[in-house]
């Protein structure tokens, strides 16, 4: 019984271990330069971004959009389809950017880039 416990706890701690170290792949990064960053740029830095933060949320950084905001993560890395940052996008309980919803293939993007698991380069 107690070996069986143990067998668990391994096991348990090394699928967790794996799943956060994971590398985000050549074509993961590239998806997110290519339709995450610009998009990011573009429709919400202005507000949260360098100069502005609001709710306190930064998504011009690695940590900022890790980080999160007032209400917490914007990314829940247990359920990628739940995180707040899609359901803001998506005219949930909030809605963002607050002037003009993003375009379906814009939201399906950021959908596809939480599900995989998103990636962002460390140092930029
Ligand atoms: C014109 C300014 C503006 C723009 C542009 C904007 N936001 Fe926001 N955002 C806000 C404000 C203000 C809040 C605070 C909540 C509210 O008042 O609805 C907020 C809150 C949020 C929150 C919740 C943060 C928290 O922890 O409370 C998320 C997530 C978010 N925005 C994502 C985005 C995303 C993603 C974009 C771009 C697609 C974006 N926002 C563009 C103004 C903006």
């Amino acid at each position: 019984m107690r070996n069986r416990a143990l067998l668990t706890l391994i096991v348990i701690g090394v699928g967790s271990a794996a799943s956060t170290a994971a590398e985000p792949t050549k074509a993961q990064l590239e998806f997110f330069e290519k339709k995450i960053r610009p998009l990011f740029v573009e429709k919400c830095h202005r507000c949260h971004g360098p100069d502005k933060q609001k709710s306190g949320l930064r998504l011009d950084t690695k940590d900022g959009f890790l980080a999160g905001g007032d209400s917490g993560p914007a990314f829940n890395t247990e359920k990628p389809e739940e995180s707040l940052l899609l359901d803001a996008v998506r005219y949930g309980n909030i809605q963002m950017p607050p002037d003009r919803k993003l375009a379906e293939d814009e939201i399906n993007a950021i959908a596809e880039w939480l599900k995989n698991g998103a990636a962002w380069p460390e140092k930029k």
